[in-house]
């Protein structure tokens, strides 16, 4: 791939707090116009890694180019193409919705008319147009969120950071914000870098994620792809015909680590790599309705939770 190809691209990226080693070591690329989800537990160096890449932190050792610019030497340029939303939204509570993004507008240096078409147009994208006169600080905090989030887009960066953006957002109002994070990568080719703890959201909208513990990257790879390397041993048979006495059978066979049951999907974990003919076989064979046979964990979230239990 070329450069103008990869929106961020670090190697060995060290960053050390006295004797802590918030990143440690960590290599990977984004490639223009993917939503790239940054996953980890509390403390795995997530925030520091955005800091870094925005040029707002000093690595220890190692390098990152984002979209092209050097993270130590071309920081200013960085920022003024970039977006970012990290843990406080940066909004004035004693503004109103179109003021505040009309002073960020202004901080950006985007002309008069510009300003206004981008923030009517921004405004109505997240359904928030018709409240733009109110002060904000009587807002939810799901609206002030997407508020936050229009204001990293208003002077249109071709990459944006977002540092938990759904967090604390009711389900409808997070799906809506992933339905415009969605939009913004496919339609209007914005890389999106976003950290969440939610995986079926990470599931839903990356196209790539990085999983990270203790400052260390464990795994990179689409979604899927990510749930298949972490769950080779096992198999979801999807069926209906399943009862108690099948699962005990399941249980004493050879190579069969534990048998858990979800709704309609059976999930067969084996302490070795197996294939699929013998469990359908011996399925079939007790009168299961068998619709769907795949290998894999049944998650990413499972994937994310075997993947740190491997790494302990
Ligand atoms: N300025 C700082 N000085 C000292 N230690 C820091 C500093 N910033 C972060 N750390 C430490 O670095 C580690 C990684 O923190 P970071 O905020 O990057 O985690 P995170 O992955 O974003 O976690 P969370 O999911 O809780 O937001 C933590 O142990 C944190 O205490
Ligand atoms: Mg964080």
């Amino acid at each position: 791939m070329t450069l103008q190809n990869i929106s961020i691209k670090t190697n060995d990226l060290h960053c050390h707090f006295g004797a802590l080693h918030a990143v440690d070591g960590i290599s990977f690329e984004v490639p223009a116009g993917t939503i790239f989800g940054f996953l980890g537990p509390n403390g795995a160096g997530k925030t520091t890694t955005i800091r870094l890449l925005l040029g707002l932190l000093e690595a220890s050792s190692g390098s990152a180019e984002v979209l092209g610019f050097d993270t130590r030497t071309q920081a200013d340029q960085i920022r003024l193409n970039c977006g970012a939303l990290l843990e406080h939204t940066g909004l004035y509570e004693r503004l109103s919705a179109e003021d505040n993004l009309d002073l960020f507008g202004r901080i950006w240096h985007i002309p008069p008319v510009e300003r206004q078409q981008r923030i009517q147009s921004l405004l109505e994208k997240m359904g928030l147009y018709e409240r733009r006169k109110e002060l904000i600080n009587g807002w939810s905090r799901g609206m002030k969120q997407k508020l936050a989030v229009v204001r990293t887009l208003m002077h249109d960066p071709k990459l944006v950071f977002l540092d938990e953006p759904t967090a604390g957002l009711d389900p409808v109002a997070a799906a809506s914000l992933r339905d415009d994070l969605a939009d913004l990568a496919r339609q209007h080719g914005v890389t999106v870098f976003l950290t969440t703890h939610n995986m079926a959201e990470a599931e839903k909208i990356c196209d790539q994620v990085a999983v990270i513990s203790k400052g260390k990257l464990l795994s990179v790879g689409s979604p899927d792809e990510l749930r298949l390397r972490q769950g080779t041993h096992a198999l979801i048979v999807v069926g209906r015909g399943f009862n108690e006495e099948i699962m005990q059978a399941l249980r004493a066979m050879p190579d069969v680590a534990g048998v858990e049951l979800q709704d309609h999907h059976l999930v067969v974990h084996f302490t070795r790599e197996t294939d699929s003919g013998t469990l359908v076989q011996f399925l079939a064979g007790k009168g299961v309705m068998i619709d769907e046979v795949r290998k894999g964990k049944a998650s990413l979230e499972e994937a994310f939770l075997a993947l740190l239990e491997e790494k302990e």
